[in-house]
């Protein structure tokens, strides 16, 4: 693999924030993102609703002791593609 290619193995630069609670693979502070991406697999909303729960924050029944913070950190500008990257893993 070429250094820089599009490899879904971690956090785009847009969601650095979000890296203190999240990660791909693994649960960390929140759910692991493959986890969220598996929970609206099939759904063709996934992309709006995810980008709807970032932008609002609280509680999804994840049942993690901490809440996502609304927008958790990121630019707004910055959610949607966020939400399409989380809904593409
Ligand atoms: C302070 C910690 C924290 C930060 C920072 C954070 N999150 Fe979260 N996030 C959480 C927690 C905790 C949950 C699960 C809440 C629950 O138990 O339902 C969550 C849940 C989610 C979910 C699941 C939504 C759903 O519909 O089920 C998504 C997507 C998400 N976060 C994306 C992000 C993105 C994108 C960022 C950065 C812009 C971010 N988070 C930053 C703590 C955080």
């Amino acid at each position: 693999m070429v250094a820089g290619s599009a490899m879904a193995t971690d956090i785009p630069k847009e969601g650095a924030a979000c890296k203190a609670c999240h990660s791909i693979e693994k649960k960390q502070v929140g759910p692991a993102w493959k986890d969220v991406a598996a929970k609206y697999k099939g759904d063709k909303d996934a992309v709006s609703k995810i980008a709807a729960n970032i932008e609002k924050g609280g509680k999804f029944g994840w049942g993690f002791a901490a809440s996502m913070p609304p927008k958790g950190g990121a630019k707004p500008e910055n959610i949607k593609m966020l939400a399409e990257f989380i809904a593409g893993l």
